[in-house]
């Protein structure tokens, strides 16, 4: 019997349950397997699921793997494992901890499930994407950073705002790594097509760019005890979907560059076509010096993350 397509979600805290109920809603897919320490939590959390899905009719089934073990065969699989930054703890103890708890992981999908699409969420994004990649052995294609989607939106949410119309119908355009160096680009975003320059002045694009750089430590700041979680997974979602679907449709996503814009061994936002084969191509977008600018200083800063793990002898043996 055809099983149907199956989506493992490693990691069921806010982000990874949301992103489960965001595809149980949409029944793009006939089977969510959450996989999390908390097994318990995660049962109760698939049950929920299971019942809002009945709820609308929606075919989607969510279980839980209680092992890496269990999740087996599935067609994508959206990692948000990873711990938050405790007191005490600087960027690079993140760094490594997130490192390895991404390794173990990722050893266990491509065991277990070796032909699924891996989709990273957990941060530092970029970085854990260049380790989901390094430890799979997977094809570039199959290892794919989601935060380009999320960027992108917190712009067009931060242009509607200031515009006071035109909702629905903004395309804004982030490129570069997920981190304060993000490469928001105006002269690539539009209202229903009109440039953003035609309807907002110089200073109040400014203020856009500056607010998405930050627009995840924004919420941060409000919420205190935890980060973003809604359009983090909703973006997922997106992406999931795309590639269950086929859609090839372009969404700025983070991938391993080789050759691309002019670096190579480094992970960054560039907007590339989802299909079901994953990252079935990468887009190279026209930047003026300005923006190249920008998007190398945001590769260097994903880089100087790779140079400490390579310091700490992380892909020793690779
Ligand atoms: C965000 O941008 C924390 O990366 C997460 O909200």
């Amino acid at each position: 019997m055809n099983q149907g397509k199956r989506v493992g979600i490693v990691g069921a805290g806010n982000v990874g349950a949301t992103v489960a109920y965001s595809l149980a809603m949409l029944g793009s897919c006939h089977k969510i397997i959450l996989r999390d320490n908390k097994i318990d939590v995660a049962k109760g959390k698939a049950l929920d699921m299971s019942q809002a899905a009945a709820a609308v009719r929606s075919h989607t089934v969510v279980s839980v793997a209680e092992d890496i073990s269990d999740l087996v065969d599935c067609d994508v699989v959206v990692v948000t494992a990873g711990s938050p930054r405790l007191p005490g703890m600087s960027r690079d103890d993140l760094l490594m901890t997130n490192a390895n708890i991404t390794k173990d992981v990722i050893k266990g999908i491509a065991k277990y499930s070796p032909n699924a699409v891996v989709i990273m969420v957990s941060n530092p994004l970029d970085a854990m994407t260049y380790v989901a990649l390094k430890e799979s052995g997977f094809d570039r294609s199959r290892v794919i950073g989601m935060a380009g989607i999320l960027d992108s939106s917190r712009m067009a949410s931060f242009i509607q705002e200031k515009l006071g119309y035109g909702g629905g119908q903004i395309r804004a355009s982030v490129m570069g790594g997920h981190g304060d160096d993000m490469v928001p680009l105006p002269r690539y975003s539009t209202v229903a097509g009109v440039p953003l320059s035609d309807v907002l002045s110089a200073a109040e694009i400014d203020e856009i760019v500056d607010r998405t750089r930050h627009g995840g430590a924004e919420i941060v700041g409000y919420l205190k005890t935890g980060s973003a979680y809604y359009a983090p997974a909703k973006s997922t979602a997106i992406m999931v979907e795309a590639i269950l679907k086929d859609t090839k449709q372009i969404h700025p996503c983070a991938v391993y560059l080789d050759g691309e814009y002019g670096y190579s061994d480094v992970v960054s936002g560039v907007p590339v076509m989802l299909g079901a084969k994953g990252a079935e191509k990468i887009i190279e977008v026209t930047l003026d010096d300005k923006e190249k600018e920008m998007f190398k200083k945001s590769c260097d800063s994903v880089q100087t993350l790779i140079d400490t793990l390579n310091k700490n002898n992380f892909f020793e043996g690779k």
